[in-house]
């Protein structure tokens, strides 16, 4: 398919609106939900509004349109968004107000026909595929008062070119692939967001190029498993173009650790699977490619990995951590741990929690495994009570914290390397940046330090951050 010439009509579609607003000023109000694919996804959402003259606003009762992106991942993001819904009523039937759904959600069909029965003052829903028809779809909307659906279940195509607007000037996301192919049997990120399918190297290149000159001095490279990049593609026979040597992730890190200007790089999610030898070289030897690496465990039993669908063993990944640790100086973990997942058992638990005592991460996302409809996980019968699900998510936290404030110690007293982000949002009188382990640091200084990696001295640790303090 000709993703360029959908482009263009989506641009036709964006001055249609943009007409239509002439002279009014009219506002948008968005909330996403979920994970930083979705954050990026609402840029490019925010980029087309922006180009069709609306301007944001963090007030939905002044907006003319809400847009909701939505995750699924979780079942608290379903509560979240029919509870502000059911708020939104009153405003579309007072001021007229425009209500957009689109996301992953949208791609569950109970969640739709819940919407279009009990919530049928929405105006627009679409889905993970049709993101990019936003502007055609809201202009239908409002200027022929149509209901629209536009939800499809074939994966979508990628679509270079399309506005964005971002929400940092520092630090920029790149979707570097989309879709999953893994069916972990707990997730529903396949059924919602396709197949895999990656991005040319040439289009990603050209995009970190052209961040770089507008200032940008981190990226962040994403899809729902990096490292496979380009892998479908080979193993299908699926053509693409080489561009500046890459042909894998590993060679896309080499070569975006050459643009000049950009001095961080950061990727999630891999997979442990797919950690290939190249990928850990690539990060020893690329020095801008910060080297906190984020390696979701999910369980540290090899049955409940097994039933998950992981395709490793407790003793692969403690193997792979081993000979990342050994292999890339200064190396710092980060992982994502579900717990409660169907048929693990107090004494299986444990075994997360030994993985958690040997690996010593630098910060644990933890879950609480929640039944997603369609997935194999949900139609498993030993699904675990809620209360032991608790018990066990506060037990590995006890643990997590414990081994954070172990680890805050070891900073104090060291000078780190820190992104300066901007001014700290609890107190404007300082500043934050980031460490290389993406610790937060909040220090006193000049705003002209805005943008720069700089060196401080750590003076002290409180659980979510540290305190810095500008060399002299
Ligand atoms: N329940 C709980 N956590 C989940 N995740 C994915 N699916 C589920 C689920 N059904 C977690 C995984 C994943 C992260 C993004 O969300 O840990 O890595
Ligand atoms: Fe979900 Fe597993 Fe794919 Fe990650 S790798 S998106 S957890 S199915």
């Amino acid at each position: 398919m000709d993703t360029t010439n959908e482009v263009k009509v989506q641009e036709e579609y964006i001055e249609k609106v943009k007409k239509i607003n002439e002279g009014k000023n009219p506002k948008y109000n968005i909330l996403t939900m979920g994970c930083q694919l979705n954050e990026n996804d609402s840029e490019k959402l925010c980029g087309m509004l922006e180009k069709m003259g609306y301007t944001k606003t963090d007030n939905v009762k002044e907006a003319d349109i809400a847009l909701f992106n939505t995750c699924c991942v979780r079942e608290n993001a379903e509560d979240k968004l029919f509870g502000k819904l059911g708020e939104l009523k009153r405003l579309k039937e007072e001021k007229g107000l425009v209500i957009a759904i689109g996301g992953c959600m949208m791609q569950e069909k109970h969640i739709t026909d819940k919407i279009k029965e009990s919530y049928h003052f929405v105006d627009i829903l679409f889905g993970t595929h049709t993101l990019y028809k936003f502007p055609e779809d809201l202009y239908k909307a409002i200027e022929e008062k149509k209901k629209i659906e536009d939800i499809i279940d074939v994966d979508g195509e990628i679509y270079e070119g399309l506005p964005i607007k971002r929400d940092s000037l520092i630090k920029a996301s790149v979707t570097i692939m989309n879709g999953c192919n893994n069916f972990c049997t707990y997730c529903i990120v396949p059924y919602v967001r396709g197949r895999e399918r990656s991005r040319s190297p040439k289009s990603i290149i050209e995009e970190v190029k052209h961040l770089a000159k507008s200032g940008y001095k981190e990226i962040t490279l994403l899809g729902q498993n990096v490292n496979s990049y380009l892998r479908v593609e080979k193993e299908k026979n699926i053509p693409f173009d080489e561009y500046e040597g890459v042909n894998s992730f590993a060679t896309l890190l080499r070569a975006i650790n050459k643009i000049d200007g950009i001095e961080r790089i950061r990727f999630v999610s891999p997979h442990p699977k797919d950690f290939t030898d190249d990928v850990i070289e690539a990060i020893a030897d690329c020095d801008k490619v910060c080297k906190l690496v984020h390696l979701p465990l999910q369980a540290g039993n090899t049955k409940v990995l097994k039933e998950m669908n992981r395709k490793y063993t407790k003793e692969q990944y403690l193997e792979l951590v081993d000979k990342m640790k050994k292999k890339i100086p200064n190396l710092t973990l980060s992982t994502d741990i579900i717990v409660g997942f169907p048929g693990e058992t107090d004494e299986e638990f444990e075994d997360t929690l030994d993985v958690v005592r040997k690996v010593k991460f630098e910060q644990v996302y933890m879950f609480i495994y929640s039944r997603r409809v369609g997935t194999p996980g949900d139609k498993m019968p030993n699904q675990i009570p809620e209360e032991i699900k608790h018990k066990r998510f506060n037990k590995l936290k006890e643990l997590v914290e414990s081994q954070i404030e172990e680890n805050n110690q070891k900073y104090v007293g060291t000078v780190q390397k820190v992104l300066v982000e901007g001014e700290s949002k609890n107190n404007t009188l300082m500043l934050t940046g980031r460490t290389d382990s993406n610790k937060v640091v909040i220090f006193e200084g000049d705003k002209t330090l805005i943008g720069k990696l700089i060196d401080l001295k750590i003076v002290s640790e409180h659980m979510w951050y540290l305190k810095g303090e500008v060399l002299n």
